[in-house]
């Protein structure tokens, strides 16, 4: 099918683009995943292993609940911070989880990804400071310098299972450091931070008196005997935390949009004012898909886990057995983020230049460590919310590709 052209003249204005646009940051895994749908309209078949987006279907009582909105008539506009009774859900699910929420302090979004933004943009000056993991999802860097702050990051090394280093975090904190942002289960390394270190940072954001930024998006997605607590059941750090959280990853929602913080009582009517001037409201009947979600069986959530653990396991011992690949399997979350800088020292490339040959060469489509931050170098990360088939068929094929590299 021929694309349309654009018939515009490019040289006709000099459009005033503001400066602040320069500090957006675009996301690995969707220019990946660009770049693997052009071959694939070239004819090329690709093993898809880049985006973070469960190959399973949302299940049929949340779509179901969804189309009766739909056919109800639920198709006008709603309150900017969502309509109440999908608070009062999220705000049971939390308390489910020992997180004292308030429906009031919920605030509901087209995905969680706004609520990043929007914390950037209502706790951030010019010149501040936030402390942000590294390798960490683009966005917490892209969202800090769209509202003119400093990003500062701080390096999860595999050494600790990926947990951030509490000591290293406090000697970066200055005069300007506002926020500190924490991710657990991490993308893209599946570090999960135990409680004992959540404890300490919680004391670290008291002592400096920041705000915490958690984003729990794939809080059900651990694979340890026990999952620690979030850090907004310690004392003291419900008032200072903002809590990132959707339907995306744990309800297979993506394409949905459905996403929300619960943030500090003050900031409420603040996120709420962002999301009116955003989009208004999150359709109805994406919000009572919401509503099933939350309420109705969690059987589907619970097969996707264990189909999961399963796939980790897979990958796991796959990657393992190849020679200049280091791994520990992923504590949390649904990616793997092997090492393979032996691999690619000794063949004098980088992991972007390898993540590369892989997609061009073998059609299987990954992500280098550096789509997340300088400190991924010499990593890959590899998604596997994909079918079992495919990721054998991608294992055997990233197997070839550094025995090729070694020959
Ligand atoms: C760590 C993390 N936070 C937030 C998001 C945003 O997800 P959504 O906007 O679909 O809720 C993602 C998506 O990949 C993610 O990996």
């Amino acid at each position: 099918m021929n694309e349309p052209m654009s018939t515009l003249s490019s040289a006709a204005v000099q459009l005033p683009i503001a400066s602040r646009m320069d500090g957006l940051r675009g996301e690995g895994a969707f220019e990946v995943l660009a770049s693997a749908r052009a071959l694939e309209r070239k004819g090329r078949q690709i093993l898809h292993l880049e985006i973070g987006e469960p190959d399973f279907p949302t299940a049929p009582h949340i779509v179901e609940a969804g189309v009766r909105a739909l056919q109800n008539g639920e198709t006008k506009y709603g309150p900017a911070g969502g309509i109440l009774e999908l608070r009062v859900a999220i705000a049971n699910h939390l308390a489910s989880h020992g997180i004292n929420a308030a429906p009031d302090d919920v605030i509901v979004t087209p995905g969680s990804k706004p609520i990043l933004l929007y914390c950037a943009l209502a706790l951030l000056e010019n010149g501040d400071e936030a402390l942000i993991p590294d390798p960490a999802y683009p966005i917490y860097d892209s969202a800090v310098r769209f509202a003119g702050a400093t990003p500062i990051t701080y390096r999860l090394d595999s050494s600790t299972g990926f947990a951030p280093d509490v000591d290293a975090i406090s000697a970066s904190i200055t005069s300007r450091t506002r926020v500190l942002v924490l991710n657990t289960p991490q993308n893209p390394t599946g570090g999960v931070i135990d409680e004992g270190r959540l404890n300490a940072l919680a004391q670290l954001a008291e002592a400096n008196d920041l705000i915490v930024i958690v984003d729990e998006i794939y809080r059900p997605f651990n694979y340890g005997a026990s999952q620690p607590p979030s850090i907004l059941t310690i004392s003291g750090m419900r008032e200072r935390c903002i809590l990132v959280d959707g339907f995306s990853k744990a309800y297979a929602m993506t394409g949905w949009r459905l996403g929300y913080g619960l943030v500090p009582t003050p900031l409420a009517s603040r996120f709420a004012l962002l999301a009116l001037n955003d989009h208004a409201c999150v359709p109805a009947f994406v919000q009572r898909a919401g509503i099933a979600a939350l309420t109705g069986t969690q059987e589907p959530l619970h097969s996707m886990i264990n189909e999961f653990a399963a796939r980790r396991a897979l990958m796991a011992d796959r990657l393992a057995a190849i020679p200049g690949v280091r791994i520990d399997a992923p504590a949390g979350a649904f990616y793997a983020f092997p090492n393979v800088s032996d691999a690619i020292q000794a063949a004098g490339i980088t992991s972007a230049q390898l993540a590369t040959k892989l997609l061009q060469e073998y059609g299987v489509a990954l992500l280098p460590g550096t789509a997340f931050g300088a400190a991924g170098e010499g990593y890959l990360r590899l998604s596997f919310a994909t079918g079992r088939a495919d990721l054998d068929k991608a294992l055997t094929l990233v197997h070839e590709c550094f025995r090729s590299l070694s020959s």
